[in-house]
């Protein structure tokens, strides 16, 4: 079903897609954990090509290829390569894609990740492209409540910066597939842009906006708050408007759900105070970890010989 396609933007799967994906990702745990060896993915080569930071992205793609057995290459800092030289990315993926059997792509510019994929030889993978997507991050969402809570039924908040987070686009296409109902909580600034809203309800999902917090957090199941993502403010000073706009505090969860579960994409600066990591509803950093076996299914699928298809 997977072979050689590309992982652009979640608008492009269907719920039977990602069913299998996270169905694959709980077969491949035993793996993520290291309990077990495998060499699934012995002779393949993963390249890592991120013009972004990145800390869980990439490495857990690198851990979940080497998990497999497979190589991971790493372009390294842009000031190493041949982009220092002026190389597009267009000449760089077409040119990596002959080393390796599948490219992960980072990179500020929305649209990035279509535009390497046709370039490129080998399936792309985008790992965040600006403020667009990131559709393995909301991979690991989804298989984060499949496992911490469940799927279908519930009501979920999606708080903080709704303009630029690319990972809050993502969930939002991903979620509206399943029977949820979506609160968005931004403030005014920080909306999630009008088509993405249209599309959502263009898909029958049931989405509500509001800038309190207060008025959903005792009736949600899952509470994902993201960062203001400071670097795609044009002007700092709009910046400083919003940012703090949000922040979860022990007292905040005084009355909320029993099965609450609170996700972050991290990295957090401000959202979530550390108090909060020790109660039951914290799994943001459980959530890293589904990075693993999520993107382990996402490779194993993605490099299937034909035969085993
Ligand atoms: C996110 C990203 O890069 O979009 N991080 C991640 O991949 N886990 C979220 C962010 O940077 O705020």
């Amino acid at each position: 079903m997977f072979t050689k396609r590309e992982i652009i933007s979640m608008k492009d799967f269907s719920q039977d897609e990602i069913d299998c994906i996270l169905k694959k990702a709980q077969e491949l745990e035993v793996y993520a954990r290291g309990e077990k060896p495998s060499d699934l993915l012995s002779g393949k080569i993963m390249a890592n090509l991120f013009f972004e930071p990145s800390t869980r992205t990439r490495l857990s793609f690198e851990t979940a290829m080497k998990r497999l057995g497979g190589e991971v290459l790493n372009l390294g800092s842009e000031e190493a390569s041949s982009i220092s030289k002026g190389e597009t990315l267009a000449d760089t993926v077409r040119v990596i894609s002959q080393y390796c059997d599948v490219l992960v792509l980072r990179h500020p510019k929305q649209g990035a990740a279509r535009m390497a994929a046709e370039y490129s030889s080998v399936p792309i993978i985008n790992a965040g492209d600006g403020a667009g997507h990131h559709p393995t991050q909301t991979l690991l969402d989804l298989y984060t409540i499949k496992r911490e809570s469940r799927l279908n039924g519930i009501s979920v908040a999606i708080v903080g910066d709704l303009k630029y987070g690319r990972t809050v686009h993502s969930l939002a296409y991903a979620l509206a597939l399943y029977d949820t109902r979506i609160s968005l909580v931004s403030p005014e600034q920080l909306r999630i842009p009008d088509t993405i809203k249209s599309d959502l309800e263009g898909m029958g999902a049931e989405v509500f906006e509001t800038s309190e917090l207060s008025s959903v957090i005792n009736d949600v199941d899952v509470l994902y708050i993201t960062r203001i993502q400071r670097e795609r403010f044009p002007d700092p000073a709009e910046y400083r408007k919003v940012a703090g706009s949000y922040r979860i505090s022990v007292d905040l969860l005084n009355d909320v759900k029993d099965n609450l579960i609170i996700m972050h994409p991290l990295p957090r600066v401000t959202e979530i105070d550390v108090e909060v990591d020790s109660t039951k509803y914290a799994k943001y950093f459980k959530q890293t970890f589904y990075g693993v076996p999520i993107r382990m299914a996402l490779l194993t699928m993605l490099m299937e010989t034909d035969d085993e298809a």
